[in-house]
């Protein structure tokens, strides 16, 4: 018992005569991870001054300052105003925030990474930004609302190591449940826009787009890739089975791209070990005369890339069969794809390959819905039917 209250004793003293720089560092290297200047940085000569307004059901939310300016930013707060602020969701003076700030996920931090991120948050110069106030429509606005949200929905708590897995797959879950919160765009939510437990990685919608499912389903999921597959993924924004082309872009040049190849590799065993989850919808395969349109238009708009057989060019254009992000049950981000093209993609191609053109003006909503159909039915794949309406809806 004295033995390890001394441990403690000791921790405790060591963290505390930790080194500055180095302290700043690696809270520099964790807000890298959590991604926190993907919200809280607009200017990058200003760094986590805030400003990002972020759409979500509710209405619209502006990311605050997080520099060290006394009225404007967070200059004025304890450390534990912070913690609380990370782990409880609550603010200095008792409001509740609003949960586009993912603490439901920063819940799970350990004691000295939370000081270490305000270690470098601290270290940045402080700048005087006062952002908008939140415009929400009734009855969202009303912050008292969100207690009970918190009551009802947030779940408090470290993560929970387990004994019976290995370090990595610790660190990984440690990554990807708390401070990369992949779960706020790759987890479906419910009516009051909090990510439904039961359905885990299952793949939701997300400015604009779909993120898929994570878990390991068989097409639509991570069953096919390996763990090299995803640390390449998260690396470079492509690997042999698909190119990154929407917001993962931006999650990836902002922070997956920099982490330690140690972290990324215990985030990729994580996922391989996620159940494969619920069952895929068993599909009536579409019609002939849906297919042959479908590959009528593929045949003149897009063979010239991805090849007759959709397999494409290793590292230049991604394949297409067995391509999980197009057999999702959801089609919009491939409809996104082929309606805008990837000429504004971030970090996405092999240096001097062209990008895909957009074909909002090529094609009609029937040909993109019968194409969209005949590359998710075609070579092997399998996913439910795209209809004109589902293009009309989402064009730009
Ligand atoms: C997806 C966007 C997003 C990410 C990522 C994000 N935040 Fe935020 N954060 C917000 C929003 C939006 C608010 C304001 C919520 C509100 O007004 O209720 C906020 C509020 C905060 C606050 C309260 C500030 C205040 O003035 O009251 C702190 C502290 C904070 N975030 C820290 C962080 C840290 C540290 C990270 C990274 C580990 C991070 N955030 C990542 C969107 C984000
Ligand atoms: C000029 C070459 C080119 C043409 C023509 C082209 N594509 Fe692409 N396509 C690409 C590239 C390159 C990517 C990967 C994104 C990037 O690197 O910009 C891509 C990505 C895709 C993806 C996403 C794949 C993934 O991994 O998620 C789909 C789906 C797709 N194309 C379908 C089509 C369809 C359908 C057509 C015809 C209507 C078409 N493409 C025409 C080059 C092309
Ligand atoms: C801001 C929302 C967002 C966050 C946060 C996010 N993702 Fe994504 N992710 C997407 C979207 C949308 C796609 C679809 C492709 C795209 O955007 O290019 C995607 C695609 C992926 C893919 C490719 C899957 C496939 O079948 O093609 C992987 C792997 C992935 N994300 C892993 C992660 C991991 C791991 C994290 C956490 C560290 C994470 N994502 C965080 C939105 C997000």
């Amino acid at each position: 018992m004295r033995a390890i209250l001394l441990g403690l004793l000791l921790c405790t003293a060591s963290a505390a005569h930790a080194d500055p720089a180095e302290e700043i560092a690696r809270g520099e290297m964790l807000a890298t991870i959590g991604d926190c200047g993907g919200c809280h940085t607009t200017d990058s000569a200003r760094p986590f001054a805030g400003g990002k307004r972020i759409e979500t059901p509710f209405g619209t939310i502006t990311a605050p300052n997080l520099t060290s300016d006394r009225d404007t930013g967070i200059g004025a707060w304890s450390d534990d105003d912070f913690r609380r602020a990370l782990r409880e969701g609550v603010a200095p003076n008792g409001a509740r925030y609003y949960p586009v700030f993912p603490y439901p996920h920063f819940t799970k931090l350990v004691r000295n990474d939370i000081l270490a991120i305000r270690s470098y948050l601290a270290s940045l110069p402080a700048v005087s930004n006062k952002v908008a106030s939140p415009e929400l429509r009734f009855p969202y606005g009303y912050r008292p609302l969100l207690r009970l949200w918190n009551y009802v929905f947030l779940k408090p708590g470290l993560f929970e190591p387990d004994q019976g897995k290995s370090a990595e797959w610790n660190r990984g879950g440690y990554l990807v449940e708390g401070l990369g919160h992949c779960g706020a765009c790759h987890t479906p939510k419910n009516l009051f826009g909090a990510e439904k437990r039961r359905a885990a990685y299952r793949g939701s919608r997300v400015a604009g787009w779909f993120a898929p499912r994570l878990d390991n389903a068989p097409r639509s999921g991570l069953k096919r890739w390996s763990v090299d597959d995803i640390v390449d993924y998260l690396k470079t924004g492509r690997n042999a089975k698909s190119h990154t082309a929407g917001p993962m872009a931006e999650v990836i040049a902002r922070s997956t791209s920099k982490m330690e190849a140690a972290d990324l590799r215990a985030i990729a065993v994580y996922l391989k070990e996620l159940p494969a989850g619920s069952s895929e919808a068993t599909i009536s395969p579409p019609s002939d005369a849906t297919m042959i349109a479908g590959q009528t238009v593929y045949a003149r708009a897009c063979i010239s890339c991805h090849q007759a057989d959709g397999t494409g060019a290793p590292g230049v254009t991604p394949p297409l069969p067995g391509n999980a992000l197009l057999q999702s049950g959801d089609p919009l981000s491939t409809l996104r794809v082929v309606l805008d093209g990837t000429q504004n993609a971030v970090m996405t191609r092999a240096p001097n390959a062209p990008p895909m053109p957009a074909y909002a003006r090529e094609l009609t909503d029937q040909q993109i819905a019968d194409v969209a159909t005949y590359i998710r039915n075609a070579w092997g794949n399998a996913a439910p039917t795209v209809s004109a309406d589902d293009v009309r809806r989402i064009r730009p």
